[in-house]
């Protein structure tokens, strides 16, 4: 972990006694109040909905600028690794620190390749879901269940770490294809080792014994840029999930599909199906984007723009611009047009000039043109959520990590405001009115 430097203090006066607390700084200067022992000192608490104030660690992994869209893996710009890594150079990276060598890489390739099949008693799991099953909580079933055919977390939980990345990475993308294959009622198709991480997976989905599927190289382009770009994002609902569930010291497998739960909500993974939702609703009503807007805009109407706003950008967030322009490569590729491209820029444009998005700083965020590109590919939307979680898998992995090797690591319990009843006598139930 790298040194945080003690800065200046911040001081604090309550019923006229003050009291002082150190401020640290972070190595790209961000700067945070230690309260670790507010409590102690002041008889208080902090209260802060959403935690929209709050830093629950520091970490070396990933470093976010919402005010100049900046996203860095350790270190490193999302734009340099969205164009120029695979997407398991950049699981290596998050890992463990440092971009792979390549004898390093071609290790941690063999991995994959050696942890790619499920165990053939995982398979009888799948028949035993409803044909329309959420892809999700497929998902989340399948890995809590790596536990038991790979109990091999030993009592040192960091001690096969690596391997059980490597396990988990590679039998994701096994899992979500065979459930799509199983919702589809078609054969299963094996991972191969001939093929790359992201070729293996668009094989196990498409390819058909009627028709064999051609694995082409803009497409594996595609999908490994949104997988890298999904990769990790610091503190956000679900790997805040993975690392509060990991603090308890329940198994990776465990902390990771609590992860999985968390990344289904529509406010959080699950705005990329929505976002398909959305569009293809105001495309059948003739496109009023009049309609919608007012809809967004009005507190007594639940409906939100999917795939707008963001807790921590309050510009572009630097993956929705580098997916808006895949989109445009992809689908000249593909030779595809999707009218609900057009649709969403034509949307982004209105909503940037009004006044309501301006004022709050809402911009498209990751999932605004993300299902545009899994669509070309001819991933249904009920997936969506499922690559999200395919990409974010290593980042969890390196965050739950990052918690556990951090000897200042607490289990995660926050404290509350009691907004009650006062105390009150007991009465039997025979004198309740
Ligand atoms: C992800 O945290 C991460 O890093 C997440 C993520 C990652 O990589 O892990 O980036 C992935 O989850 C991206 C976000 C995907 N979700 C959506 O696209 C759903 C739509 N967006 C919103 O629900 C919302 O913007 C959130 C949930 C993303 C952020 O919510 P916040 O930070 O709690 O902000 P807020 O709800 O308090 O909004 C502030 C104001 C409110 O209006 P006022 O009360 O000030 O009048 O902006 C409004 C909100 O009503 N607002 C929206 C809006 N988003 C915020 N109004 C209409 N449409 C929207 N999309």
């Amino acid at each position: 972990m790298t040194e945080m430097t003690k800065g200046q203090e911040a001081r604090l006066v309550i019923d006229g006694k003050s009291y002082t607390f150190p401020i640290i700084e972070g190595s790209e200067g961000d700067r945070g109040i230690d309260i670790k022992n507010l409590l102690q000192q002041t008889g208080c608490i902090t209260i802060d909905p959403g935690f929209k104030n709050t830093g629950s660690c520091c970490s070396d992994i990933t470093f976010l600028d919402g005010n100049r869209g900046i996203l860095r893996y350790r270190g490193y710009a999302i734009e340099d690794l969205a164009e120029k890594c695979q997407f398991i150079e950049v699981a290596y990276l998050l890992l463990h620190g440092h971009l792979p060598t390549a004898a390093e890489l071609e290790r941690f390739k063999g991995l994959l390749e050696r942890f790619a099949l499920l165990h053939e008693d995982m398979l009888h799991f799948f028949d035993h879901f409803p044909p329309n099953a959420s892809p999700m909580s497929i998902l989340s079933v399948m890995v809590n269940t790596l536990h038991n055919y790979y109990p091999e977390m030993s009592d040192d939980p960091l001690e096969n770490v690596e391997m059980t990345a490597a396990r988990l990475i590679s039998k994701i993308r096994t899992i979500a294809a065979f459930s799509y294959k199983k919702s589809m009622g078609h054969p299963l198709v094996y991972p191969s080792n001939d093929l790359s991480y992201c070729g293996n997976f668009l094989n196990m989905m498409f390819d058909k014994p009627v028709k064999p599927y051609t694995v082409r190289p803009e497409v594996v382009a595609a999908l490994n840029k949104l997988l890298i770009l999904h990769a990790d994002h610091e503190q956000n609902c679900s790997t805040a999930t993975v690392r509060m569930v990991g603090s308890a010291g329940v198994n990776l497998y465990a902390s990771i599909a609590a992860g999985i739960n968390a990344l289904w909500g529509p406010l959080h993974g699950g705005a990329n199906e929505a976002v398909i939702e959305m569009l293809e609703t105001i495309y059948a009503d003739d496109c009023n984007f009049d309609k919608y807007l007012a809809k967004a805009k009005d507190k007594n109407d639940p409906f939100k723009l999917s795939g707008f706003g963001h807790r921590v950008y309050r510009t572009y967030d630097p993956r929705g611009t580098i997916i808006k322009n895949a989109c445009h490569e992809i689908l000249d590729v593909l030779d595809v047009s999707d009218p609900l491209l057009d649709l969403a820029q034509q949307l982004e444009e209105i909503a940037l000039s009004d006044e309501y998005f301006i004022k709050r700083n809402l911009y498209p965020n990751v999932d605004f043109y993300s299902g545009i590109i899994y669509r070309a590919i001819g991933i249904p939307s009920n997936m969506f959520t499922v690559m999200f979680a395919l990409g974010r898998l290593p980042g969890w992995i390196a965050q739950w990590k990052e918690m556990r090797e951090d000897r200042t690591t607490k289990i995660g319990r926050p404290r509350q405001i009691y907004t009650g009843e006062p105390a009150r006598k007991f009465v039997p139930i025979e004198e309740r009115k």
